[in-house]
This record gives structure tokens, sequence and C-alpha cells, in this order.
């Protein structure tokens, strides 16, 4: 059966590619309802970073000040073929198999949306990566919380990113990943500060813990780590990224990937922890969770579905056929989609019934 995680990014995209159209519709509820992964945390906090490591590529954009004004809906596709690249939705037929454009797109098209005047906006860009060696995810990239505005932005943006931050957070079906520096104290997180909020009892927020390499000489984070200090309901995650100097002298990401995994298994603080940190362990305990939250959720989603399609038949029916217009094509098409969907979890929980779901 295929995977259910890229089942959902294929509902996720229906959604999206009805455009502005969706308002009036019942897809923008069905989107609200799919379980994604937000990442969040202070500006300089290491989220970009934790977002390459988990994709294992670089293609986000970089800088000073804040870089990320836009979500990032970042869908991640594992494939068997041997070659890797991006998509864009708003440039359906573009492959990107160079990362460095896909990271120059990322800026010009948030610059389209913000009129380069540094201003930050809800309407998210959506990428999709296809790869090899990924594991299926959805990730939403959000703009850093930050105490202060930087020159030429307004002083509204702190609390005007504060409040987009928690627009997605908020919602029951997103999972949070808390990204706090080591080298800070935790009790300023502003990660842990905003999830606390909307989660408190921790029950969809993942900590990870990132510049743990840089942390004061006699310091180290194994309270953390092991669940005595700050302890949320899942375990903490630590990771260790590239530095900036590492950045600067071009390391890739393989190169980082096992520097991290020798900084575990080499530290004699950490190597009793070391199965369970880093940033590999991170995106494959995620994609888990992910496609056990799904699961759970499957008998709502279906009737969420099966719902969905009732909507878009009558909306159909008013639009007269044969469907001419544009916007009664792309309703055709999702409602095939949905149709498909509708199918397939029909099929997993026939599975589940009688026994043979793996
Ligand atoms: P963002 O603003 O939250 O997206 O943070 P970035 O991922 O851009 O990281 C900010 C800076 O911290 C960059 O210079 C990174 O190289 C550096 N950095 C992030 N994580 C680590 C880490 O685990 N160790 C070290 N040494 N540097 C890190
Ligand atoms: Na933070
Ligand atoms: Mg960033």
């Amino acid at each position: 059966m295929e995977n259910l995680i890229s089942l959902v990014n294929k509902i996720q995209r229906a959604c999206t590619a009805l455009g502005d159209y969706g308002e009036e519709s019942a897809l923008p509820t069905l989107w609200d309802s799919l379980p994604a992964i937000a990442v969040v945390g202070g500006q300089s906090s290491g989220k970009s970073s934790v977002l390459e490591s988990i994709v294992g590529k670089d293609f986000l954009p970089r800088g000073s000040g804040i870089v990320t004004r836009r979500p990032l809906v970042l869908q991640l596709h594992k494939i068997d073929e041997n070659r890797e690249w991006g998509e864009f939705m708003h440039l359906p037929r573009k492959k990107f198999t160079d990362f460095a454009a896909v990271r120059k797109e990322i800026a010009d098209e948030t610059d389209r949306e913000t009129g380069r005047s540094k201003q930050i906006s809800s309407v998210p860009i959506h990428l999709s990566i296809y790869s090899p060696n990924v594991v299926n995810l959805t990730l939403i990239d959000l703009p850093g919380l930050t105490k202060v505005a930087v020159e030429g932005q307004p002083d509204s943006i702190v609390q005007d990113i504060e409040n987009m931050v928690r627009s997605y957070i908020e919602k029951p079906n997103c999972i949070i990943l808390a990204i706090s520096p080591a080298n800070q104290d935790l009790a300023t997180s502003d990660a842990i500060k905003i999830s606390r909020e909307v989660d408190p009892r921790g029950e969809r927020t993942f900590g990870v813990l990132t510049k743990i390499d840089l942390m004061d000489k006699g310091t180290d984070a194994v309270d953390i780590l092991e669940g005595r200090a700050y302890k949320l309901q899942y375990p903490w995650v630590g990771v260790v990224n590239r530095s900036q100097a590492e950045i600067n002298k071009n390391v890739d990401m393989i190169a980082a990937r096992r520097k991290e995994r020798e900084f575990w298994a080499n530290s004699p603080e950490y190597k009793h922890l070391a199965q369970r940190m880093g940033s590999e362990y991170l995106a494959k305990m995620l994609s888990k969770h992910l496609e056990n939250v799904i699961k759970s959720r499957i008998p709502g989603l279906q009737s969420l579905i099966s719902k969905t399609i009732v909507e878009l038949e009558t909306e159909l029916n008013r639009l007269g056929k044969p469907v001419a217009t544009d916007a009664g094509g792309k309703l055709y098409m999702i409602m095939e989609i949905c149709r498909g969907f509708d199918q397939i979890f029909k099929e997993h929980l026939d599975g589940i019934r009688s026994g043979g779901d793996k």
C-alpha cells in the first residue's frame, strides 16, 4: 500500500492547487485537519540548519536578520530512483536539480509577495523535494521569533511574526518541532515559551536542542536529554549542525552528518545516548510519528473527505456540465483525487479490521 504520508501530501497539494477558489469550499477545513510538522524557534536558534540536515541538502536562504519571511511548506518524497530534484507549486512544470537555484527561487518568491520590503507574509511557499535520501515528511518552516525589529522593519514585525507562528501551531493537528539552542538558558527559549502556550501538556511538542557543541566548558545537556530537566512528553533530541565557519568553508551535508555521528559516538557524556540523538534519528523518528498520527486520524479524515466529495459534487452541478471553466476543471480534478483517497482509506481500514495491517 502506498505510504500514508505521501497520500496526505497529495491531498495537501490538491487542496492548494485549488488556490483562492478553495476559500469558499470545504477544502480549507480539510487542509487544516491534515497533520504536519511546524518548525519554531528564535532567530538563529538553528531552524534552517535542522531542516537542511533532515533533508540532507543545502537549499534554504541564509543571511542575518529575518530571512524566512513567508512560511515554507516543505514536502519530502522518498523515491526509488537515483536522482533528486525540487518542485515549487507556483512553477508546476519546472524541475530544479540545482539546489542553489531552489534557494534563489525561495528568496525571489518571498520578495514577489512582500515586495522586497522585508515585510512578512503568511502566504506560504510550497516546495516538494524528491530524493532517495529523504524520509516522507511534511515540514513547515516559519519565520524566527524575535525580540526586536531590525532596520527597515516596522516595530510591529515582532508581534506579527509571533501571531503568524501561533496561527500555525495552535491547530490541534500541528506537530511542533521546538528548536532551542543549548548554549542559551532554556528558561528563555522562545520555542518553549510559545509551544507551552498552545500545547501546555506537551502532547504534540518535540524539543530539539541545537548547538550542543557550543556549550560552555564544564557544562553539558545530559540532564535535559535524559529527561530530568525541562521534561516534555517526548524525549528531547540533541543535534549538532554545521557551524558558520563550516558553512563558509562549504562543508557538505554528508561530511556534516558523519561529523555529527562521531560527536555523539565519541563524547564521554553523550555516548550512552548516541542511539537516539542527531539529525538522522530525528528525521526517522518524526516520520514514524507523523505516520502514526495520520493512522489514528484516518476515520476522521475519511468522513471529512466524503463530506468534501458531496460538496464538490454540489458545486459542480451548480456550475453545470460539461465543466468548461477553469475553476470547474480544478474542482473536478480535486473530486477525482478525493474519490481515490476515499477508496484507499477504506482499504486501509478494512486491512486494520481484518488484522492484515503491517
Ligand atoms: P535559524 O535562524 O534559526 O534558521 O538558524 P540557522 O540554522 O541559520 O543557524 C544560525 C547560525 O548558527 C548559523 O551560523 C549556523 O551555522 C549556526 N548553528 C546552528 N546550529 C548549530 C550547531 O548545532 N552547532 C554550531 N556550532 N553552530 C550551529
Ligand atoms: Na529559541
Ligand atoms: Mg533560518
